[in-house]
């Protein structure tokens, strides 16, 4: 049976002042949450990482980055390394979200060596993966779906391997209120199960938690996580408020309980 998470990806949302409000009020909302089917985790920007991670300390909420750099430390200006970010409180990494990939220049190989640094370091990798609408339409997804997954955990062993955690984000569905149906999530989720299970076999595949991401708002969160294939969410937008989050991380354990 794999455990449900659902992580709320902050991005570059949230001051200090703020991102303590929000975390306070989840922490608030989220007591009584049964976190042995359900995993909640909050992904707020760098700056406000150790504040929130004091405001979580004994609750049953975790913490996560948003990104990560590959080495451990040296002269790379702007960067952060696992070993700080551990530092910090955070359990989890989202790596090679597609806002990364389209702005900031990230590839497969860097999202692999990202990847292989954070399970160096004792975090658990989000890896994100997903097509473009373009890509969508001219029929690429599964093709988009292989490349992200193979290269992405390329050269990883099992034991490594147990500890990633995927997202499938639809690019076309991030932030713009569009979701996929769940049976476009299901289809997906099923298809990248099958390419972990021809890397890794069917037992680790199997295993593997896969979170879908693109626009999971209250009201679609019951359909969606409805889905045989479908562990959870990587929440954005709707991540922001403390309502309509903690209602997301309630319906999701309504359901998968
Ligand atoms: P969204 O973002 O929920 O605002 O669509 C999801 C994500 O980018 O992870």
């Amino acid at each position: 049976m794999r455990r449900t998470i659902i992580a709320g990806n902050w991005k570059m949302y949230k001051t200090i002042g703020e991102a303590i409000e929000l975390a306070n009020g989840l922490k608030r909302e989220l007591f009584e949450l049964d976190t042995q089917h359900i995993e909640a985790v909050l992904c707020p920007p760098y700056t406000a990482l150790s504040e929130v991670a004091e405001v979580i300390s004994n609750s049953n909420i975790q913490l996560g980055a948003q990104d990560v750099y590959w080495q451990d430390e040296g002269a790379f200006t702007g960067e952060v390394s696992p070993k700080m970010l551990k530092d910090c409180g955070c359990n989890f990494v989202i790596i090679g979200h597609s806002e990364r990939r389209q702005y900031f220049s990230e590839t497969n190989e860097t999202v692999n060596k990202k990847v292989k640094a954070a399970l160096k370091h004792g975090l658990f990798p989000i890896v994100c993966v997903g097509e473009t609408l373009e890509e969508r339409e001219v029929g690429r997804t599964f093709a988009v779906l292989d490349d992200h997954v193979i290269n992405g955990l390329k050269d990883l062993d099992k034991d490594e391997f147990s500890r990633v955690i995927i997202a499938y984000e639809p690019v076309w569905a991030i932030g713009t209120g569009k979701t996929a149906t769940p049976q476009q999530a299901q289809e997906a989720h099923m298809y990248i199960r099958g390419v972990l299970a021809k890397m890794y076999g069917a037992e680790l595949a199997q295993a593997c938690r896969i979170q879908y991401g693109g626009s999971v708002k209250p009201e679609n969160t019951k359909e969606l996580m409805s889905e045989p294939d479908v562990d959870g969410a990587l929440v954005g937008g709707a991540s922001l408020n403390v309502t309509s989050f903690a209602t997301i991380l309630k319906t999701a354990a309504q359901v998968k309980k």
